[in-house]
């Protein structure tokens, strides 16, 4: 869980920077994802580097999926008879908000991946018009779309706050002396993700771009 999730924070960190491009302007964005596809050209095919990318995660997100399950059903079977008091543990409930969390997450990205890279579900939905085809989807409007993204990226946050802390303890950084900075790490490190990424659909819902 833990190598496959670096994989996929490594790819978010990088995906909310090129983002705020949008702040620079049409031609900034745009430039930047017809760059994304010229990626160490001419070693590599056109697209070559995007689609390795591609690959790599989606081997994390099935590898991802197979480990929690894995997990999941092991905890179910060291523990076959449930309990007859059941007190709301802090270690539970984080368990249970990472395993539906995680589902919310996966549907989104679903939908994403038709509205803003097939374009299928955008108004525009032009390949390569990125700048368009954010305008129409957080058009002030469709102010229920932005809602939907401000959710869903909030749930993003949350998953990663918690996955990116039990990372860290399942890749052995955590000690007793250090449980407390890695903890505040993982929430300052999924405040500022998710502030990044939240600001790109307010931003052009807002008018400000
Ligand atoms: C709310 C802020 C976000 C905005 C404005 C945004 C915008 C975009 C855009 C414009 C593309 C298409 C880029 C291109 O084709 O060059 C894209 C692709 C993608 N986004 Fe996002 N995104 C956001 C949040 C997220 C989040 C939170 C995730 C994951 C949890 C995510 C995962 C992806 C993935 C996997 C792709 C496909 C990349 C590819 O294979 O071409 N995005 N996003």
């Amino acid at each position: 869980m833990a190598v496959s999730g670096a994989f996929m924070l490594l790819y978010l960190v990088l995906h909310m920077v090129g983002n705020l491009k949008i702040f620079l302007g049409p031609e900034a964005i745009d430039g930047y994802a017809a760059w994304l596809r010229t990626i160490l050209e001419p070693a590599v095919p056109f697209e070559g580097t995007l689609w390795l990318v591609r690959a790599v995660l989606t081997v994390s997100i099935v590898a991802h999926i197979w480990s929690a399950t894995v997990l999941t059903l092991r905890a179910r079977r060291a523990r076959p008879v449930r309990y007859a008091v059941r007190n709301k543990v802090a270690g539970s409930y984080a368990a249970r908000t990472m395993r539906w969390g995680g589902v919310i997450v996966l549907l989104f990205v679903i939908y994403h991946l038709l509205d803003l890279t097939t374009g299928t579900l955008n108004p525009h939905g032009v390949h390569l018009q990125v700048y368009a085809n954010l305008h129409a989807d957080f058009t002030p409007e469709r102010w229920y779309v932005t809602v939907f993204y401000v959710l869903a990226v909030v749930s993003v946050g949350i998953h990663i706050r918690h996955g990116l802390w039990s990372g860290l303890q399942t890749l052995g950084w955590s000690t007793n002396a250090r449980e407390k900075k890695l903890k505040g790490f993982s929430t300052v490190f999924a405040v500022v993700l998710t502030a990044g990424f939240l600001s790109v659909p307010l931003a052009v819902t807002f008018g400000l771009v």
